[in-house]
């Protein structure tokens, strides 16, 4: 397996250009880490305008040196929509035109002249204007204006201009745009990938199966790429192995549900009575023609890592642990060998023992400290009673350095945390470290799902009272 540079930033150039990037309105929080990670996975160089973002806009500037940097990212991106390179930006059509009309022919030829046809797509967004209002700004745009003289072709342009008008959010839009910006389109994002990945169309699904945006964009906080080696030890139905053998990673796992991993247990979908015998994580990748970078599952607690042998390194290791509502969060129990009866020829099913949120994390940190390259990378969720949450609630490790921490809340109490840590020293190096802690443990006098069945009930009462 290759192994992985931490990428270090190079000064910005003299000759960057200007970008904008449109993001989907989904999963907020995650979009600059993801295209930060990209940025540094593909090691190019970028400077991002963060504050962009703050109104409630989904375009952010990001200064690359070219077309071929702005769409290797766009490759990867699944919560970017497009890219353009920003011609011109300003609060009014009339400003962006003086603004185009003045550009130097250096940026502007290439694209406008040596018979060359294009078109003008005018999108608004927090407000709906009639297709007559959008060509009269086409019409204001290109009134006089030298850069636009070549032929128009609407279906199958050389080249597509975006108009691009962005309202306050607001119950009542306002008649003007807080910004308008106009860019030649360069390249897609990766939202297509969401529905060839779509957990309706899988063959084999989970109880907590991850949607399949959630797990592109894990593998790109991963920094999976080509060859890599990635682990899941609380593997389910695999989904964050599809997203990772989606990007050439070959893949394996491990998850203590026997009967999950031998499709015997209970159906995930409403509509099925028992699982087929084929519901299996490697048919989830054969289905996607990804069966070449499968590895494997292993029923194994991933409380355990004895069974990992010395010297056994992942490049990445992306999980979803239990949280105890959904699924249950067990381990085997530690009992005394002496005292357990074997019977000849009798199946031996080991005892089980609750596992705590705590130890879960202290466990999987321990783990990727170990077997993780240098560089590589841990990315998990963890589960958040958001009105008690604070830094300190983060696990963490002398190895590991807190990369991003992003918050997908999924009510007024409850969110989880995509949490990526970077390798950034051997174990070996630390042996008189006591490894993983938690310095303020959330759920160590409550579980979360004790928390988060109070939380429910107080939000029941709460609407039982309003209405
Ligand atoms: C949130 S689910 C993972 C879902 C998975 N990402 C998917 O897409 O299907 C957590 C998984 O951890 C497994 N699990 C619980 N305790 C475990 C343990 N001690 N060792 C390994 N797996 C465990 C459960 O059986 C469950 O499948």
């Amino acid at each position: 397996m290759a192994s992985r540079m931490v990428h270090a930033a190079n000064p910005i150039c003299e000759t960057m250009k200007k970008y904008i990037i449109q993001f989907a309105h989904q999963h907020l929080d995650f979009r600059i880490p993801e295209i930060r990670s990209i940025v540094s996975l593909i090691g190019c160089e970028a400077s991002l305008k963060e504050c962009d973002l703050v109104s409630g806009s989904p375009f952010m500037e990001i200064k690359l040196k070219n077309d071929t940097d702005a769409m290797r990212i766009m490759k990867r991106s699944v919560l970017s929509k497009r890219v353009y390179e920003l011609w011109a930006e300003g609060t009014s059509v009339k400003e962006v035109k003086d603004k185009i009309d003045s550009l130097p022919s250096e940026v502007t030829e290439e694209y406008t002249n040596n018979g060359k046809s294009f078109r003008i797509i005018v999108e608004t967004f927090n407000k709906k204007i009639s297709s007559a209002e959008k060509i009269k700004k086409i019409e204001l745009l290109t009134e006089s204006a030298s850069v636009f003289q070549a032929k128009i072709n609407l279906r199958t342009p050389d080249v597509s201009f975006h108009l691009l008008e962005f309202y306050e959010n607001d119950s009542k839009p306002s008649e003007e745009p807080l910004k308008v910006f106009f860019g030649r389109w360069v390249a897609d994002g990766q939202r297509d990938a969401i529905q060839q990945y779509h957990l309706q169309k899988r063959h084999f699904i989970a109880n907590t199966s991850m949607d399949a945006c959630l797990s592109m964009v894990m593998a790109n906080l991963a920094q999976v790429k080509h060859d890599d080696f990635v682990m899941d030890p609380f593997v389910g139905s695999g989904s964050l192995l599809v997203s990772s053998a989606h990007y050439g990673a070959y893949v394996m796992g491990t998850d203590i549900d026997y009967l999950l991993l031998h499709a015997r247990a209970k159906p995930s979908r409403a509509c099925q009575k028992t699982r087929a015998s084929d519901e299996s994580v490697r048919q989830n990748l054969q289905q996607y023609g990804l069966e070449s970078r499968y590895i494997d599952v292993m029923v194994a607690d991933a409380s355990r890592h004895r069974v990992w042998r010395k010297g056994c390194r992942f490049d990445a290791i992306i999980t979803d642990p239990p949280y105890g509502i959904r699924e249950s969060a067990a381990k085997i129990a530690t009992v005394d060998e002496s005292q357990v009866k074997e019977v000849e020829g009798a199946p031996h099913y080991p005892q089980k023992a609750q596992y705590n949120i705590g130890d879960i994390y202290k466990d999987l940190l321990n783990f990727a400290a170990k077997f993780l390259e240098l560089g590589g990378r841990l990315v998990y969720w963890l589960p958040i009673f958001r009105p008690e949450y604070q830094e300190s609630n983060i696990p963490q490790h002398p190895c590991l350095r807190l990369e991003s921490n992003c918050e997908q809340p999924l009510n007024l109490s409850i969110s989880r945390r995509l949490i990526t840590m970077v390798k950034d020293k051997e174990f070996e190096e630390i042996h008189n470290s006591e490894g993983a802690s938690i310095a303020v443990d959330q759920y160590e006098k409550e579980s979360f799902r004790q928390k988060y069945f109070k939380a429910v009930v107080a939000a029941g009462s709460a609407e039982k009272q309003s209405s």
